[in-house]
């Protein structure tokens, strides 16, 4: 079967083949890989920032945003069956479990010893096939399956909507994203979807595509700050910028998330933050009930915006992808299956 990935020794890109994997022992799955979506993680990685290879092993399949379709189930799975569509969860729990993912939440895990699939110590999904654990994947309704792509990255954003929401005393109304990326896209249909009034500012210029998308939605797109307060900011765009705009957008009570930013000196407002009694919080990855969620709400958001975000091309074209986003659509996604 095919394969992409990274070579660690030669710290270089690379297409391989490896063997059609064994079939799937007790608990396990086979599935063949419909779909993988790139993200910044991905060009991240390509770039040897981060992310390592599994033990013993100097390549790292890359993909960590995946569809699939089950092939052949091994004894002792009963939840899932042949044709049924799937997507991985990124995360593997570590062991011997920490106390959060001893609890199902491994999203949250304490020890650092997890694996995450196409990123840490474990290959992911863009290759033809791969085996699972059946408690590491979640069952799509098939009528969902041309958008379940996005599912991965719309867990991401469920658990930053829930800990804001959650955070905020008492309970928000207007919320600003920052970046109108992937992650940014999602999040302001989100908190728009659970009722909020919702701006997004980004580099992108007010004509763009996805900015015009957005619109659709009922989200407004704001070129410049100014005096904008908000009760939640969430930094999407990856930038320190974008965590210090949040920060400084925020209203008395507000709440700043985190995504996607580097370290970065200077300019935190501490003294804000006390005196409108303001909250802070970093959040990475996604547990099993934020799966559970995303794929419920992608069923209740509007279908033709998450059409819109995705740019679908082939398996090949995955060396020139990882160089540079090819397109002014949101999501680059990778066709392995036709
Ligand atoms: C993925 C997360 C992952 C994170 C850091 C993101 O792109 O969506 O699941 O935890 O990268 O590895
Ligand atoms: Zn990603």
């Amino acid at each position: 079967m095919r394969s992409a990935g990274l070579d660690f020794r030669t710290r270089e890109f690379a297409l391989r083949e490896f063997p059609d994997p064994a079939p799937p022992a007790a608990g396990e799955v086979l599935i063949r890989v419909q779909e993988a979506g790139i993200c910044g993680t991905d060009r991240e990685l390509a770039s040897f920032r981060f992310g390592f290879p599994p033990e013993g092993e100097s390549f790292l399949t890359l993909g960590h945003e995946a569809l699939g379709q089950v092939v052949e189930t091994g004894p002792g799975v009963v939840d899932l069956h042949a044709g049924d569509w799937v997507v991985p969860m990124v995360r593997r729990p570590c062991a011997p479990r920490c106390p959060s993912c001893a609890r199902g939440r491994r999203d949250l895990c304490v020890s650092g010893a997890f694996t995450e699939a196409g990123i840490f110590g474990r290959h992911g999904y863009l290759r033809d096939y791969a085996t699972d654990d059946a408690s590491d994947l979640v069952r799509i309704p098939g009528h969902l399956a041309s958008r379940a792509v996005l599912i991965e990255p719309l867990s991401v954003v469920e658990k930053a909507v829930e800990t804001a929401l959650r955070i905020h005393e008492p309970g928000a109304r207007t919320a600003l994203v920052l970046g109108a990326g992937p992650i940014g896209m999602l999040a302001a249909l989100l908190f728009r979807l659970r009722g909020l009034e919702v701006s997004v500012h980004s580099l992108e210029p007010p004509d763009h595509p996805r900015v015009k998308l957005l619109e659709r939605s009922g989200i407004r797109y704001v070129a410049a700050l100014g005096n904008m307060r908000v009760d939640i900011a969430l930094e999407a765009a990856g930038s320190p910028a974008a965590a210090f705009a949040a920060l400084g957008a925020l209203a008395p009570l507000g709440v700043g998330g985190i995504l996607g930013s580097p370290n970065a000196t200077g300019g935190m407002p501490f003294l804000d933050l006390l005196r409108y009694n303001q909250a802070v919080f970093g959040t990475v990855n996604a547990g099993p009930e934020a799966f559970v969620r995303a794929v419920e709400d992608l069923a209740a958001l509007e279908a033709d915006v998450l059409d819109a975000m995705i740019f679908r091309v082939r398996f090949e074209d995955i060396s020139s992808t990882l160089a540079a986003a090819p397109s002014t659509a949101a999501k680059t996604v990778h066709v392995l299956a036709e």
